[in-house]
């Protein structure tokens, strides 16, 4: 039976959990997307620092291998920032490759472009694994919340505020200790300004506003606030109050019909849905019209809890074209 071959773009902590995963679990996964799956080819900045990978595997630094081969079916995209990002993706749909994504800040900017292209060239684009880490909120929301009209959305989308918040206090450390610990887990992006100052969890919510309202609010609009400036002693004291800090995305209509957005520290108490949401973890609270309230929660950052979301977009999308190659409704 003809494999299904992957490339894999970056290999940094995403990117590296998606090697391994797609290594520990073939038998299952390739059970589960009925076909062998082979780890063709992986395009990384510096190939000599990576010793570890399967000699089957070609590793290189020119693009031009995965989409010059007809061969490639998938294209997996692990890297940061705008570019090369898209337009390599770009190039890949072109190519009549699927994508699946973990990039945020490329997605938020142009994930409509990219959706629109994909189905342009019929080929299809997942993207959970930007959105919430682990949480399948995206497929949750694309595939089983599709009756509901969603009002608003409040959120933890970022895992290292929301870490670093936890741990200065519970443990009674300073925000800049928390945030070396942070790092340590690998929670934290390159440029860690971007999970601080509330640039990470905005492209977050962007990605749920266009999957949910269709359009997104701009960053000039909408109120940004980080934590820089939280001391582990006021927290200790809203503890003493029955509260915590969290660091909240917001979107959702406001009384004059305008669909506002906040990303911002909110002290809450026990009886609120994020309450209770600590360390690395994200949530999602949502407010469908049928179904009422809804809270997704999981761990929102990391190299497997990412990794599970593009493997699980991986193996929807192939059974997805199977049911499609056997006549099935899909
Ligand atoms: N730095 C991000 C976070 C990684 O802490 O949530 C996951 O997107």
């Amino acid at each position: 039976m003809k494999p299904i071959n992957i490339a894999l773009i970056g290999l940094g902590t995403v990117g590296c959990g998606v090697y391994q995963t797609l290594h520990i679990h073939r038998q299952r996964l390739e059970k589960l997307v009925g076909a062998p799956i082979n780890i063709s080819t992986i395009i990384i900045e510096n190939p000599d620092k990576h010793q570890k990978i399967s000699a089957k595997t070609n590793i290189t630094t020119d693009v031009n291998t995965v989409l010059n081969n007809p061969e490639i079916d998938v294209v997996f995209e692990a890297i940061v920032g705008k570019e090369p990002a898209f337009s390599l993706l770009r190039r890949c749909i072109q190519a009549k490759k699927h994508v699946i994504t973990s990039n945020k800040e490329m997605f938020a900017i142009h994930g409509q472009e990219l959706k629109r292209l994909a189905t342009q060239y019929n080929v299809q684009i997942g993207y959970d694994a930007t959105t919430a880490g682990g949480i399948p909120i995206i497929q949750t929301i694309q595939q089983l919340l599709k009756a509901n009209q969603i009002q608003y959305v409040q959120a933890i989308l970022n895992g290292t505020t929301n870490f670093i918040l936890s741990a200065m206090r519970e443990k009674n450390i300073t925000f800049s200790t928390a945030l070396d610990e942070a790092q340590n887990w690998g929670y934290a992006e390159a440029d860690p300004e971007n999970d601080i100052e509330g640039f990470d969890a905005y492209y977050k919510l962007m990605i749920l506003s266009d999957l949910i309202f269709e359009k997104q609010p701009d960053l000039k609009y909408v109120k940004r606030i980080g934590i820089r400036d939280i001391t582990e002693d006021s927290l200790q004291g809203l503890q003493t109050e029955g509260k915590r800090v969290k660091h909240i995305a917001k979107i959702g209509y406001d009384a004059t019909g305008n669909l506002t957005a906040s990303v911002e520290p909110e002290a809450v108490s026990k009886e609120h849905p994020l309450y209770a949401v600590e360390g690395v973890n994200n949530a999602i609270h949502i407010k469908g019209d049928i179904v009422g309230d809804l809270t997704f929660t999981g761990p929102g950052a990391g190299s497997f809890p990412t990794a599970s979301a593009m493997i699980e977009d991986f193996c929807i999308l192939f059974k997805k074209e199977q049911a499609a190659i056997a006549g099935a409704p899909v």
